[in-house]
């Protein structure tokens, strides 16, 4: 078994996104994320500051614009709107999740598609199933890097995705398909879940359960990426993968933390650089 260090090439990618940053900034250019985070969800505190502070280490022009749960609907539009309007602020990322009287679709529809780095648009995830992205969500593109480090080469692997978010599954299957895996999306109500995952060369997990796939769902030789991010009985952070036991039968296999999630966040950093290029064209 190998571990895929997600933290190291994070930091690897960051060296080269902050000299992509220089010259920009060399041409008058500050690459401008803005984070709108809604009530108090103490998970999207924390992703919120993560994103923050990777922001203005990048030498980013950076804020985050924290608002009370309460906040009206329109009140949001209205916001999003003036930030869409402001070329100082090339992404925009509205955390999710919302609070329930906040139509998530209504303001994913608001931002400008150019501006949405989390590339959760309908816009941007119509070009993606298109297969020509403009905006890719920052998971997905992160292990799709991964696989690039780590010579994962997808070509006529099998993959399986388990897990149907729009935020992962969804698009994480869609670029595997682009990469010419034959990719299958397995979730909560998939009959012999095992039987599929242990056929899977490609393992993607992304359900939010601790440790849910355990040695005997795993083929041997498999490349496992786990999404999860959980707490386990002795409240210790761990994946939707059982690390200890699957480590043993995977080839390759990211850790959490120290996996996806750093990716996660440097790709997020690298689609604002990428808007900022665009913007500056
Ligand atoms: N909530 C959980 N993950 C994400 C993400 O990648 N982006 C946003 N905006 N909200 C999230």
């Amino acid at each position: 078994m190998k571990l895929i260090d997600g933290k190291a090439l994070a930091e690897t990618l960051q060296l080269h996104l902050k000299d992509e940053v220089e010259a920009l900034v060399k041409k008058g250019i500050v690459p401008g994320l803005v984070v709108i985070l809604v009530g108090e969800n103490p998970a999207s505190q924390v992703y919120v500051r993560n994103k923050e502070k990777t922001a203005l280490k990048l030498g980013f022009h950076s804020k985050v614009v924290r608002l009370p749960a309460d906040t009206s609907e329109a009140d949001l539009l209205t916001l999003i709107e003036e930030y869409n309007q402001d070329e100082a602020w090339h992404g925009i990322l509205v955390q999710l999740p919302l609070p329930k009287h906040i139509s998530e679709e209504k303001v994913l529809l608001a931002i400008d598609p150019n501006k949405d780095v989390d590339g959760f648009h309908p816009m941007n995830m119509g070009r993606l199933w298109a297969g020509n992205p403009v905006m890719i969500p920052s998971t997905p593109a992160g292990i799709m890097e991964m696989f690039k480090a780590y010579q994962v080469d997808l070509s006529g692997q099998r993959a399986v995705v388990v897990g149907r978010s729009n935020i992962v599954g969804k698009p994480m299957a869609q670029l595997m398909m682009m990469g010419n895996a034959t990719v299958t999306i397995a979730h909560s109500r998939t009959k012999n879940l095992s039987a599929l995952t242990k056929s899977a060369d490609i393992l993607v997990v992304a359900i939010g359960v601790a440790k849910f796939i355990t040695a005997d769902m795993v083929k041997k030789g498999a490349v496992v990426i786990d999404v999860g991010m959980n707490r386990d009985e002795s409240l210790k952070l761990c994946g939707d993968v059982d690390f200890d036991e699957v480590k043993d039968v995977a080839r390759l296999i990211t850790p959490v933390p120290g996996g996806v999630g750093p990716m996660t966040i440097t790709m997020l950093m690298e689609q604002t650089v990428r808007a900022a290029q665009l913007a500056s064209q």
